[in-house]
């Protein structure tokens, strides 16, 4: 039976990975070690322990822990890693940035000093650390030349605090393969839309505050475009990679979908029926990358990736998981969600 160890399970991009494996493999055993922060959710992995009995460990705990993580290794040697634990939101890192490089700098680099300590190097040929990043390392895309887009040669040129964190750990992680040739896999993916993800997020926030009447804050202009991903071929991807990956190498993930951000909130407010006369544009996000997209020639042709879901498709049923979910909503917005609200939007 395979064994792998899953950091930040009960996040957004973690809890469908979770859900999407024991769906789709047999013989698979998940540990899942998160620390429950604002973004970790219980809740996102319903059903897990009770149909998944005896495959499924979930451990309480933060991976910036060295006898923790130590502990874990001693006790399940896993087969793989897969370090989706993350401080994962933009403006957030831009209010404080400290624990961006507690959890995304060291806490990585605690995971991967860790693995390599406890994992033999006879058996390294079968190993893997996969550290789960983000297109944001390479920085912005000029807008108005569509033919240019992030490849895994781009240089890194991160602009948040957030992004450069996540460009931090892609580094030392690549240094172990570099140095050490320690079996290392790094994805970089573009924006992740679909159920349970936290409604800091610009897509759950804006149907949470639609479905409220509440207003609906467009940073800037609202011409910032991304490049969108429904979370199931993330994970479909992710698990190519980590089956069928070239150690020491990155793979970009994109949906070849670029959106703009108020094309998004409009088409939102027409699926729900509320007026556009709720959308308000607001004080541009500070260092505010302009455009992401990304070219997934790589993974496509290496790994035999490609998307299976249409935006047009899975918005709608992405829209629809969360009306039907207003209990997870309402457990989700209250306490924290609350007073980070109050103080990131307080202007409108
Ligand atoms: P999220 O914020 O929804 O979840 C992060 C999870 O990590 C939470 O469960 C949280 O409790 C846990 N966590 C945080 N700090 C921890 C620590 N020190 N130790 C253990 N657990 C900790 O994030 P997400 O959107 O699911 O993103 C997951 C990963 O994917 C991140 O690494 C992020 O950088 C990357 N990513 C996200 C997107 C996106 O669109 N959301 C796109 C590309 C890449
Ligand atoms: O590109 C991948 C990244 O996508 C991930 O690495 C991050 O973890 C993830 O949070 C996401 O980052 P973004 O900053 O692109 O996502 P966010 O949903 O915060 O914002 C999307 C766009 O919408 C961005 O241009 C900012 C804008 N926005 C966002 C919020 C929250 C608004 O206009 N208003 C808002 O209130």
């Amino acid at each position: 039976m395979k064994k792998i160890l899953i950091t930040g399970g009960a996040g957004f991009i973690g809890s469908n990975f979770i859900h999407y494996i024991f769906e789709k493999e047999k013989d698979i055993f998940i540990i899942n070690l998160d620390k429950l922060t604002y973004a970790g959710n219980l809740e996102n992995l319903k059903g897990i322990e009770q149909n998944y009995s005896g495959k499924y460990k979930f451990i309480h705990g933060d991976i910036y822990n060295k006898e923790l993580v130590e502990y874990i290794f001693a006790e399940y040697n896993s087969d793989a890693v897969i370090n989706f634990a993350a401080e994962s939101h933009v403006d957030r890192s831009i209010l404080d940035s400290n624990i961006f490089i507690e959890t995304n700098v060291l806490g990585s680099a605690t995971l991967l000093n860790v693995a390599k300590k406890f994992w033999k190097e006879e058996d390294w040929e079968k190993k893997r650390f996969l550290q789960i990043s983000t297109d944001e390392v390479y920085g912005t895309l000029p807008e108005n030349d569509k033919s240019i887009k992030f490849t895994e040669e781009t240089p890194l040129k991160p602009h948040s605090p957030y992004s450069a964190s996540k460009a931090s750990a892609d580094c030392i992680v690549q240094s172990f393969y570099d140095t050490y040739e320690f079996p290392t896999l790094i994805t970089r993916c573009s924006n992740n839309y679909g159920p349970y993800q936290f409604p800091e997020k610009l897509i759950p926030l804006i149907i949470n505050n639609a479905l409220n009447d509440k207003k609906l804050p467009v940073y800037g202009d609202g011409k910032n475009i991304r490049d969108w991903l429904y979370v199931e071929d993330h994970c479909n991807a992710i698990w190519a990679v980590l089956q069928k990956g070239k150690i020491g190498e990155v793979y970009n993930i994109g949906g070849n979908n670029e959106i703009q951000n108020i094309e998004i909130v409009k088409r939102i407010l027409d699926y729900l029926g509320e007026p556009h006369s709720l959308i308000t544009y607001v004080k541009d996000r500070l260092g505010h990358d302009r455009r992401y997209a990304i070219d997934a020639t790589k993974i496509k042709n290496e790994l035999g990736w490609k998307p299976k879901f249409t935006f047009e498709e899975k918005i709608k049923d992405t829209i629809d998981w969360y009306l039907k979910n207003p209990k997870w909503i309402n457990n989700v917005i209250s306490g924290e969600y609350q007073r980070y609200y109050e103080k990131m939007y307080k202007n409108i």
